[in-house]
């Protein structure tokens, strides 16, 4: 198959650049690719909703651009935090027009939120399910495009790059080039090749890599690992934002999230005493921003011995907590809590990657031909920690960049550089492999490398556990690439492999920084660098 444009993920990254390139260029065929159904994607999950400078008289730009840098704890590129505040409203309002419905007031305006880190109440959500509301506008709008093929259950397993047309490719070589990708299409479970002259990565996360986790199964951080394994640049994978308050519901995965905006709108953390610890740990108490907050609860869990700590929302008004949160209040109800009369136990999981595949201002990567946006990419925005309801934004921001980055290079050249032919590139090659006998040595080595990401790379680090991490993640590794040298591919496999990829890069940017900042605390490197630098693996 070839195409002059690849979209790998249907997410709302993927989507906005998919629909935008196909609106541009109507005679081209733009194809978007995913690995199960389309609509599952961790944008479908999102609850709280979308920032944005809305209300110019109470908010400014100033305003929303402080906030992201203070959460971000001196590591935001301050470039990318302008671009993504200032070009977001715009963005916002063109999911709108894709039929994206926020709520509204009485008096016809949008019903803003607030959540931790936001001096002002500016997030535009649907609900307490704003998520599945954008997914299914832009799905449906995608659907009706008659130039976008939206192509699902097609697994994405490498890029192909120079190293395939048989030349020696090495982290330094200047200009490794994308050529498309090879994918295990689900349907016949053959693995066919895609040529494409522009590819942009839109993969989403990798929560998979904990054991607790807001991200669905997609969430194997697959962009991220292929880049890495192509020899591209990786920035600032130990920032792994742990959101506070998923719901405690042991065995159940993944957890289900309690939207901080339950908070912006008055609930209030207490511990098993039944004490708002909060105002112990921070001025701003339980709006404060997300490391803070989930720190403040994982120490308090320890202290006490639970797992859980309780959101306490039984002061709040009811009919204001159904408008807002009706499918919080009928999934705690479906638990058998009745959160107008009980507490609602909360803990910490593993939520979303601030680093990701290194981005420039338009979503470029370091290889030739491949731009990267959403929560794969690590543009500069988040720093050290992601102000809540920034991703959303942010990834409709570099969609659109990418996109205007393509019709800047097409202007200015009349063409797309690119193969003229799937035949250079070798099919993929099965030789020496067989079915894979048992499943289990896949399923146990990926709870295996949960448990050691969630035990030894958490929410509070050390070096020893971090060495102990990186032991065991060498053995993991060793093993998956023997059974992937002798096994035929499987999402399976391939997702054990990225989520090892993944939670090497964590470990080992957690290792370089030898300070705590942001979402990333070592107990034995407490104190704050003067040096501030991106770990750029
Ligand atoms: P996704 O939406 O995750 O899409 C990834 C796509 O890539 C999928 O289509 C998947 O199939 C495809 N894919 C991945 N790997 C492969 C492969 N190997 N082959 C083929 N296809 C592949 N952010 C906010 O700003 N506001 C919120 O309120 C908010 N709430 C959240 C609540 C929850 C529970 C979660 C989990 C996240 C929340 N976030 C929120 C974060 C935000 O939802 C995500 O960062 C964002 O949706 C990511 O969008 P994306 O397009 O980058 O990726
Ligand atoms: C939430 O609704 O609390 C999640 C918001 C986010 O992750 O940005």
């Amino acid at each position: 198959m070839q195409t002059d444009f690849l979209v790998i993920g249907s997410g709302i990254a993927g989507l906005t650049y998919a629909l935008k390139i196909a609106r541009r260029y109507p005679d081209k065929k733009i194809i978007v690719i995913t690995k199960t159904q389309a609509d599952e994607t961790n944008t479908k999950y999102a609850q709280g909703g979308v920032a944005g400078v809305w209300d110019e008289d109470k908010d400014s730009f100033e305003k929303h651009i402080e906030d992201t840098l203070i959460a971000g704890d001196g590591l935001c590129n301050p470039r990318a935090v302008e671009i993504v505040v200032k070009e977001g409203p715009e963005r916002i309002r063109e999911i709108i027009e894709y039929g994206t419905r926020f709520d509204k007031d009485a008096a016809g305006d949008y019903e803003l939120g607030r959540e931790g880190g936001h001096s002002e109440h500016r997030i535009l959500h649907h609900k307490d399910v704003t998520g599945k509301e954008i997914e299914r506008a832009l799905l449906e709008t995608a659907t009706n495009t008659a130039n976008i093929e939206v192509i699902n259950h097609c697994f994405v397993v490498d890029l192909i790059t120079q190293h395939h047309l048989g030349y020696l490719v090495t982290k330094s070589t200047p200009d490794i080039t994308c050529y498309g990708v090879y994918v295990l299409n689900l349907r016949t479970n053959k693995i066919e090749k895609i040529v494409s002259r522009t590819t942009l990565l839109a993969t989403g996360g990798c929560g998979q890599a904990y054991r607790t986790t807001t991200n669905p199964r997609i969430a194997t951080g697959d962009g991220v690992a292929m880049v890495y394994r192509a020899k591209g640049r990786i920035e600032n994978m130990e920032f792994i934002q742990f959101h506070p308050t998923a719901l405690y519901e042991p065995g159940v995965s993944p957890s289900f999230l309690i939207t901080e905006a339950v908070r912006g709108d008055g609930g209030i953390l207490r511990n098993k005493d039944g004490e708002a610890f909060m105002e112990r740990y921070d001025e701003r108490r339980d709006l404060a921003p997300r490391d803070i907050v989930a720190r403040a609860i994982d120490s308090e869990m320890k202290r006490t011995g639970t797992e859980y700590v309780f959101l306490d929302c039984r002061h709040m008004d009811k009919d204001k907590f159904l408008h807002h949160f009706p499918n919080i209040y009928e999934k705690c109800l479906s638990i058998g809590i009745d959160v107008m009369q009980q507490m609602i136990p909360v803990a910490p999981a593993a939520h979303y990657s601030c680093g990701g595949i290194k981005t420039d201002d338009w979503a470029r990567t370091s290889i030739q031909h491949l731009y990267a946006c959403g929560e794969c990419a690590s543009t500069g925005l988040h720093g050290a920690n992601r102000l809540a309801s920034n991703s959303l934004l942010e990834a409709m921001v570099y969609g659109h960049r990418a996109y205007l980055d393509i019709v800047k290079r097409l202007e200015e050249t009349g063409d797309l550089p690119g193969l003229e032919s799937e035949a250079a590139i070798p099919d993929w090659n099965t030789k020496g492999t067989t079915d894979p006998k048992e499943m289990i040595l896949i399923t146990q080595s990926q709870k295996e490398l949960q448990q050691v990401m969630s035990d030894y790379v958490g929410i509070v680090r050390n070096d020893v556990r971090l060495e102990r991490a990186m032991k065991r993640l060498d053995l993991l590794h060793v093993e998956t690439e023997q059974l992937y040298q002798t096994t035929k591919v499987s999402p399976q496999l391939c997702e054990l492999r990225n989520l090892i990829s993944v939670g090497y890069l964590i470990v080992k940017g957690a290792q370089f920084r030898k300070e705590s900042r942001g979402l990333h605390y070592n107990t034995d490197h407490l104190t704050k660098s003067a040096i501030l630098q991106n770990t750029i693996l």
